[in-house]
């Protein structure tokens, strides 16, 4: 079995800029582009720590906490929480910032579990994961529950 890697060695952040054809007619950015964002993020962020082509399996509930505008700044940071036997789950959070408000504002988070696959499209093994810090060690433990969670339904 390959080495255990930590959270920040695939943590992976995203900027975007919000244009005019990211929103609704009221100049918001629409909901299911943001989610694309932050499914790249989660994306590259799965592969780099399995070293795989990993596909998206799960989104756990999004929910939009203020609304990004035109102009808007957008930084998605993804970092995985843990990794099971060939899935793992990646935490996700978008932030918008612009130049007269320079403070990172919550858009939106949620929790997306990616599989990874080897070369004949079937889900394959990854390495585990050590974390680190305090907060990674409450992710980590919490991620085991929302799997239970999510296989209940
Ligand atoms: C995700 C996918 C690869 C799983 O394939 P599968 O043969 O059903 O997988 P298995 O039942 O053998 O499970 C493999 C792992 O995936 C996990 N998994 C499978 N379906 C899942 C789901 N819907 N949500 C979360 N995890 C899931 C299993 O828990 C298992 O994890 P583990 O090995 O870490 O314990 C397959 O369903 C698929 O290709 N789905 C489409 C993916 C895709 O196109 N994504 C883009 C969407 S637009």
């Amino acid at each position: 079995m390959s080495k255990a890697k930590t959270p920040s060695h695939s943590k992976t952040i995203k900027t975007e800029v919000v244009c005019p054809n990211d929103t609704n007619p009221m100049g918001i950015l629409q909901g299911g582009r943001l989610v694309q964002w932050m499914d790249i993020a989660a994306a590259v962020s799965a592969q780099t720590h399995a070293g795989k082509i990993c596909v998206t399996a799960s989104i756990d509930k999004v929910s939009f906490e203020n609304p990004a505008f035109v102009g808007d700044v957008i930084t998605i940071e993804a970092k995985l929480t843990r990794a099971f036997s060939r899935s793992m789950e990646i935490f996700v959070s978008a932030w918008s910032s612009n130049i007269v408000r320079p403070k990172h504002l919550l858009i939106s988070e949620s929790y997306f579990t990616f599989v990874a696959l080897d070369d004949s499209g079937k889900p394959t093994s990854i390495p585990q994961i050590k974390p680190i810090s305090k907060k990674d060690i409450e992710l980590f433990k919490t991620a085991g529950k929302r799997r239970d969670r999510m296989s209940e339904k």
